[in-house]
């Protein structure tokens, strides 16, 4: 009955251990020469092919979807999320950007980008309005996909920006004077609500939540709820909650289960019905610098984030993404909100 089940195979994976060699090998053997010849080129075709839709591509939104993948609570899959679902969006075929807004730089790091300090990074565009086509790179081996990377002298741009004309707003301006055309832009935020958050929330028109399927997994959602409601009443009008996404999902657990269900019956429509499981291939592949597309295409994690992609891709098209979710739920039901 669970709706949330996920499309393929085990919920967790149950061999560890890096696998892609052994994958790449069987493949070689098992299918015709892929157009990419490059070993992660045709990791990435077989994740397509997996789901039986090799070559077929999802309807591209008219305009650029920008969409901030936020949650003040740490580790809940912010970024894991970020670069697996922009790698998903761009293996379906289109073109995606990924600014990473989070000091540590964990998203630059899984897509395999160079953040070292002297790098050209989303501080610059931020603190010192650098063009935002200056910093952004392309991902190898990850055709349409591209980032902006973060350095660790993004720890001082919250202090930095206090002081700054338009500080709430810098990101937005430096996206809208982008000019290479994209799908989706996919913003991975730090685990806070400070001003780097509230850039992002001012830049885009969706916010997207990560949910871990842990307990305590609605504490401080509703200062969440609280800022999106700020930001669209003062400074983005467009702001909406239009997904959320269960992740860590273990099927053997009760409590994941439990977590699902109340999510669901709180949130309602916005809740992808595609859950993420837990999955050792899922927290391997950064170590790679890849995302779980590449580093193990045939997956259940990468399956899930592929599916999601696609839940995403086609609400945008129905309409769906538009309609986001009121703080209301907030007034319905208590929730702890120091974690700030
Ligand atoms: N589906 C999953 N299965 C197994 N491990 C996962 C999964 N999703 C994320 N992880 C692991 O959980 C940890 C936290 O994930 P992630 O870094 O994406 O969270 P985050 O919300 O971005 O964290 P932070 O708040 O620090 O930015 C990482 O080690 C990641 O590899
Ligand atoms: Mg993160």
């Amino acid at each position: 009955m669970r709706s949330d089940a996920n499309i393929a195979g085990p919920m967790t994976d149950p061999v560890p251990g890096p696998r892609s060699e052994s994958l790449g090998d069987d493949v070689s053997r098992e299918t015709p020469p892929p157009m990419d010849d490059t070993p992660i080129g045709r990791a990435a075709q077989l994740a397509v092919q997996a789901l039986g839709r090799a070559g077929e591509g999802l309807p591209r939104p008219e305009q650029t979807r920008v969409m901030v993948v936020a949650n003040q609570k740490g580790g809940v899959g912010k970024t894991t999320t970020t670069v697996n679902l922009a790698a998903s969006l761009a293996l379906h075929g289109a073109r995606v950007l990924v600014v990473d807004l989070d000091p540590q730089g964990n998203a630059s790091t899984a897509l395999g980008i160079d953040h070292h300090s002297e790098v050209p990074s989303i501080y610059d565009v931020l603190v010192d309005s650098r063009p935002l086509s200056d910093v952004v790179q392309p991902v190898p081996d990850v055709e349409g996909l591209f980032c902006a990377p973060a350095t660790i002298d993004l720890a001082g741009a919250e202090i930095e920006l206090v002081s700054l004309v338009a500080r709430e707003s810098r990101l937005d301006r430096a996206i809208k004077a982008y000019e290479q055309p994209l799908d989706y832009i996919l913003i991975d935020c730090p685990p806070s609500l400070g001003l780097l958050t509230v850039n992002a929330l001012v830049a885009g028109a969706e916010v997207l939540i990560p949910i871990q399927c842990e307990y305590y997994a609605l504490e401080g959602l509703g200062q969440l709820l609280r800022n999106v409601d700020l930001v669209r009443g003062h400074l983005n009008p467009k702001l909406h909650v239009s997904t959320i996404l269960l992740t860590m999902y273990d099927g053997r657990t009760r409590l994941a289960s439990q977590v699902a269900d109340e999510v669901r019956s709180h949130f309602g429509s916005e809740v992808l019905r595609t859950s993420i499981p837990r999955s050792v291939r899922i927290s391997e592949a950064p170590s790679y610098g890849q995302t779980v597309l590449t580093y193990d295409p045939g997956s259940s994690g990468s399956l899930s984030y592929l599916e999601a992609a696609r839940e995403i891709a086609l609400r945008g098209v129905s309409g769906t993404a538009g309609q986001g979710l009121s703080v209301t739920y907030e007034s319905q039901h208590s929730m702890s909100e120091g974690n700030q």
